[in-house]
């Protein structure tokens, strides 16, 4: 007897930065993201009844193996005693794909390990029906920090905060009474570079433990995610960017000014900024920019201004760009189909 479960999750970008973290995959502050929509991924488990007692989990990336994601992927699985009774009893086939390039520095593992830890829980058969976003999120964020928060859309907020309800470490909650002007906002990825990654986030994480300006950021971050959740009520978009702007740059100056110092920002991705920034002043439209660990930038903007931005994008930025991904405020994952079959 074999069981197919298949899930969609995606990706995220944050509004208010997760950048430390403690213990087990805790973070050291507060943070908030707007869920994407078109960047997701997709993964499919197939759980084939077995005997032995031996561990069978195979990994397949876009039909391909992907020995370094495997290893983490084994590592995550075989560490959650959710998934104890799982691994005893199938042979685990994973399979997974992304909407978008890899090069397009989009978070893929926010999205893989969100859509994994969907399909592995799902499987799993454990959990309520009612508590199984929060589980799923908490074992989401065991794989990749950020994967916590792609459960819940349009905005999702990560961390404990005073005086937030159900806010918590261990998992990611939705924003709730979110104005109409960000339920529909959208984000042009503008991709300015797109080979890997110099530096990884983990790296970057590690490199919070004894900054010397770890503590004020800290304190910076839960005031930007408490200041955020009025802003995303109340609809001041001017304040939106204010805050997503300065979270933005606070991000990269932490790199900057760590130990090992260094820079993800490339000279095009200060050219962008630049632009963005006159075409505002210009026009006075609401729109604003945020960068995520790497020197893409994230246009975002009401669905109201599109058209007038896409001619923004196509006029003045396409020269200084690899290529543009057109994305927007979406509402989370879901788990796709459960089939029985026979093996
Ligand atoms: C800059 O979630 O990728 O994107 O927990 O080590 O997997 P791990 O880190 P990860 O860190 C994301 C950092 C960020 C900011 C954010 O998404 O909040």
């Amino acid at each position: 007897m074999h069981k197919v479960f298949t899930a969609k999750y995606p990706s995220n970008i944050a509004l208010v930065k997760y950048w430390g973290k403690y213990g087990n995959q805790l973070p050291r502050n507060a943070s908030l993201s707007m869920t994407l929509c078109k960047a997701y991924t997709e993964v499919s488990l197939i759980c084939i009844k077995k005997k032995n007692p031996e561990v069978e989990i195979e990994y397949f990336f876009e039909g391909s193996t992907e020995p370094v994601f495997y290893e983490r992927i084994l590592r995550y699985i075989k560490g959650q005693k959710e998934f104890e009774k799982l691994v005893r009893n199938y042979t685990l086939k994973i399979s997974s794909k992304n909407s978008f390039p890899h090069s397009a520095g989009i978070a893929s593992s926010a999205s893989a390990f969100a859509a994994i830890a969907a399909v592995l829980l799902k499987a799993s058969n454990t959990i309520r029906a009612g508590q199984f976003n929060k589980q799923a999120s908490r074992l989401a964020r065991l794989g990749s920090g950020s994967a916590c928060r792609s459960f819940y859309g349009p905005f999702s907020l990560w961390g404990k905060l005073e005086g937030i309800k159900d806010s918590s470490d261990e998992y990611a909650i939705p924003v709730e009474n979110v104005h109409k002007i960000f339920k529909s906002l959208m984000d042009a990825i503008l991709i300015v570079d797109d080979s890997p990654k110099k530096v990884s986030s983990s790296k970057g994480h590690s490199l919070m433990k004894g900054h010397p300006y770890a503590a004020a950021r800290f304190r910076d971050a839960n005031k930007n995610c408490k200041e955020m959740l009025s802003v995303l009520r109340s609809g001041d978009f001017e304040n939106f960017a204010f805050i997503t702007e300065r979270e933005a740059l606070s991000l990269h100056a932490m790199m900057m000014t760590s130990r090992e110092h260094y820079l993800l920002i490339r000279s095009g991705t200060v050219k962008v900024i630049e632009e963005i920034l006159r075409y505002r002043k210009e026009t006075g439209l609401p729109l604003c920019y945020t960068l995520d660990a790497g020197p893409n930038v994230h246009l975002l903007y009401p669905e109201s201004i599109r058209e007038q931005v896409h001619t923004f994008i196509q006029q003045d930025l396409y020269n200084d760009l690899k290529t543009v991904i057109y994305d927007r405020a979406g509402s989370g994952g879901t788990i796709l189909k459960v089939n029985n079959g026979t093996a």
